[in-house]
């Protein structure tokens, strides 16, 4: 169960964030909007929402879980990958100690953006991406093996970062999409594909009694829904633009 979730407002700079898509400009209203309505979903989750104020310095950062990896008892603030992002995770490291007194650090040379990292129970999937190093891997391999949690470290072939590809919903259940479908770490697991057509979906989360899951996408929702789970859809176009998805907007703990 979560209990709490960080989440930060968009700043007017948002629509000059990075972004790999080709999808267009993000329309800044419009994004503020689907961000209130993504803070109304997780309250009818039954979570308490931590809102941070905008800042229009880190045109990236109302995706705030890539600051960050929380688990029950620590949290580990990270070097995100991007150097227009680095400074981000200074600033969530003053709010997460407001919640943690054990806060661990991955440092530099090592980078790690939270988007790499998926739990599946005690077990950590870390990918190494374009803003994940091996160095930043390795030291949240560490960190977390020395808690008693397993890690695995997971270079990525195309996925932006590991959670664009793969979420885990509970009850040994993943959503997978593209190189992840056959991918041997997670053989595991069952699986809910996702088709090609509708990779985005594979980026959706659990928050307690829901799955909360962009809006668009039929037939994963279908298949979700199939498998016992209560979805609450969410239009994300905004979001999509800047290649963040429903996780990249929130801590959750
Ligand atoms: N636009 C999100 C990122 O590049 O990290």
């Amino acid at each position: 169960m979560f209990k709490q979730v960080i989440v930060k407002k968009p700043a007017s700079s948002y629509v000059n964030g990075l972004t790999t898509s080709e999808l267009g400009k993000p329309d800044y209203e419009k994004a503020l909007e689907q961000h209130e309505n993504y803070i109304q979903a997780l309250a009818k989750c039954g979570v308490e929402v931590k809102i941070l104020s905008k800042s229009e310095d880190f045109p990236d950062s109302t995706f705030v879980e890539d600051t960050g990896v929380l688990t029950p008892t620590f949290a580990v603030i990270s070097n995100p990958g991007a150097d227009s992002r680095n400074g981000e995770a200074k600033d969530m490291n003053n709010v997460i100690k407001e919640f943690y007194d054990d806060i661990r650090y991955i440092k530099a040379p090592g980078t790690l953006d939270g988007g790499d990292v998926l739990q599946i129970e005690d077990h950590f999937y870390i990918g190494i991406s374009d803003r994940t190093n091996e160095e930043g891997a390795d030291q949240l391999k560490k960190i977390l093996e020395s808690s008693d949690y397993k890690a695995t470290i997971v270079p990525l072939k195309k996925f932006f970062h590991l959670k664009t590809g793969i979420s885990y919903l509970g009850n040994n259940h993943i959503v997978a999409a593209g190189e992840f479908i056959d991918h041997p770490d997670f053989e595991q697991y069952e699986k809910i594909i996702v088709s090609p057509d509708e990779e985005y979906c594979a980026n959706c989360i659990r928050v307690n009694d829901y799955v909360i899951i962009p809006k668009g996408f039929e037939k994963t929702k279908k298949k979700i829904n199939d498998a016992g789970y209560h979805t609450i859809e969410l239009n994300m176009s905004e979001f999509q633009k800047q290649d963040g998805g429903l996780s990249c907007l929130s801590l959750r703990f």
